[in-house]
């Protein structure tokens, strides 16, 4: 299950790949893949927990896969503004990120995913599993930076706005619960 998932969540790759050639922007293309692969998983990855809770299925062991394959897109998501897009000119990055605000958002954003991913092994994750919480961080941070990116925000921008407050909302609604009757 857990490869049918890798194979399903890598098919924008494939597709990229193959429409590459034909693309106006190849490189506005690689950051829209990328970028919205990457959100669309960090989004996915909280779905498991809240099924727990809400209809008692654990769909738990699949977290982990899905959260680094949303590593995965971030850090290709990355790689095509450092490699493709600034061709690894330090000035040209520093250039881009002073025109566009919204870049430092991402790196925020990238670099709490990349704690996460580093942090993910069994050994790591028993000790670092309480900062994992800032996944919602980096939610919040990534929806900011792509709106922010977009300037115009379509069907997609507000479907994954609407999907995160529902999955945000479940949280602080459970935590509430949490803390006024104290349940375990
Ligand atoms: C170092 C960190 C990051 C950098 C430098 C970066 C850079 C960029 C750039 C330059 C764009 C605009 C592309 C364009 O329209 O021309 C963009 C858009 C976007 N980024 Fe990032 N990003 C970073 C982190 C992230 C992360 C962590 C996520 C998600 C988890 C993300 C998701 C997106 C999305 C969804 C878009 C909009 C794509 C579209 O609809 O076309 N980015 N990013």
């Amino acid at each position: 299950m857990k490869t049918l998932i890798s194979l399903i969540a890598l098919l924008p790759l494939g597709y990229a790949y193959y429409a590459l050639e034909s693309a106006i922007d190849p490189i506005k293309m690689l950051y829209t893949i990328t970028g919205v692969g990457a959100i669309c998983l960090l989004i996915l990855s909280l779905i498991p927990s809240t099924c727990k809770r809400v209809c008692g299925q654990n769909f738990l062991r699949y977290r982990k896969t899905i959260g680094l394959l949303s590593f995965a897109y971030a850090l290709l998501h990355v790689s095509v503004f450092i490699v493709l897009d600034s061709e690894l000119d330090f000035l040209s990055i520093v250039e881009k990120s002073l025109k566009k605000p919204f870049i430092y958002v991402g790196v925020i954003a990238f670099a709490i995913v990349l704690f996460m991913a580093l942090t993910s092994t069994k050994k790591r994750f028993a000790r670092f599993s309480k900062y994992h919480k800032a996944v919602y961080i980096a939610l919040i941070l990534a929806l900011l930076h792509s709106f922010w990116a977009q300037k115009v925000a379509g069907v997609f921008e507000y479907g994954v706005v609407a999907m995160s407050v529902i999955l945000l909302g479940e949280r602080i609604f459970h935590l509430k619960n949490n803390l006024l009757y104290n349940a375990p």
